[in-house]
């Protein structure tokens, strides 16, 4: 079996989609892969906050376009996918969370969460993958969460919607590989990161477990992306979840409530607005935005 990135993996010359690309580590991506090399297309719901991130790519002499697409409107991915061209890697970067009790969250707002966290993984992903086989390499980058391995109080559609996440991406890995097909697919699972999304979230243990920094993070994707790697579990205590699962239910339950995971949330306000769908009809237009060629 071939492994999926060549070692020799070069930014230069490579096509860069990264959705939700207009703010926080999409915006943070953008920049690094920009400034490592490649050509950045930048999606996100907001045409303007994407032009933003493409302005200030070309301002510093790269190269960058953005398209303002709803990547949960299938119609609107395909023709946008159309007027994007082929990719070397997509990063599923575009992500919501509602942070409420499953009793308080707006059912528009479960829903927004399933379409935005996981079905816009099936549109945006196929959008591209056939390209990436046909050509021989390519990379799938999944942003997932710490919280797609364990679940979280008041984080039953987002915890549930991340969880699908990595399922999608690790079935997507043994598909590809039993095809014997080159391209490879990395899921990152991060703890909180500083970015304003989880505004108000809190850790019980800094030290164990730190409110991750936006740029640290950053750098870490962009690494494991040009390194090939599958997987990105940030920080590294995360990464004893999956064998302390393990243990009896009570057991585990018990460890994170030490860890005080379960309230972690109790202060959360995330971004003003941030638990209401989109208006209807605002966000399927697909501009470009500052190409320098
Ligand atoms: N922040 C954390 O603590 C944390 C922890 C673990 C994992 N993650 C994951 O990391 C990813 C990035 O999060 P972040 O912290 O950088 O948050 P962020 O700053 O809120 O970025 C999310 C981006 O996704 C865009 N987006 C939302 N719905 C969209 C849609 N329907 N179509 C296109 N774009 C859409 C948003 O655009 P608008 O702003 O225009 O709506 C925004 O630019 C997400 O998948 C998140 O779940 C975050």
């Amino acid at each position: 079996m071939r492994r999926a990135q060549t070692p020799g993996f070069r930014w230069s010359g490579t096509r860069v989609l990264i959705t939700g690309g207009g703010s926080g580590i999409g915006r943070l991506m953008a920049l690094e892969a920009a400034r490592r090399g490649a050509e950045v297309i930048v999606w996100d719901l907001s045409e303007p906050a994407g032009r933003g991130t493409a302005d200030a790519i070309t301002e510093r002499g790269g190269t960058a376009r953005a398209y303002g697409v709803d990547v949960t409107d299938r119609q609107a991915v395909g023709r946008t996918a159309e007027e994007t061209g082929p990719v070397d890697v997509v990063i599923n970067n575009a992500g919501v969370v509602s942070g409420a009790r499953l009793l308080d969250i707006p059912a528009e707002s479960i829903e927004r969460t399933v379409n935005v966290n996981i079905l816009a993984l099936y549109w945006v992903t196929r959008a591209f993958l056939g390209g990436m086989i046909a050509r021989g390499h390519g990379s799938v980058v999944t942003i997932a969460s710490a919280a797609g391995l364990t679940g979280v109080a008041r984080q039953t559609d987002y915890s549930a919607s991340k969880w699908a996440a990595i399922g999608f991406t690790e079935s997507l890995r043994n598909e590809l590989r039993a095809d014997g097909h080159p391209v490879n697919t990395l899921v990152v699972c991060p703890f909180y990161i500083d970015t304003g999304m989880f505004a108000g979230v809190r850790s019980r243990f800094p030290r164990l477990l730190p409110i991750l920094d936006p740029d640290e993070v950053t750098l870490k994707v962009i690494d494991a992306i040009e390194a090939g790697r599958r997987q990105l579990v940030l920080p590294p205590l995360v990464r004893a979840v999956p064998v302390l699962r393990a243990l009896p239910v009570a057991a585990f339950d018990r460890i994170l409530d030490v860890l005080g995971v379960n309230q972690t949330m109790d202060h959360f306000t995330g971004r003003p607005g941030g638990a209401q769908p989109p208006a209807k009809g605002g966000s399927t237009s697909t501009r470009e935005s500052s190409p320098t060629g």
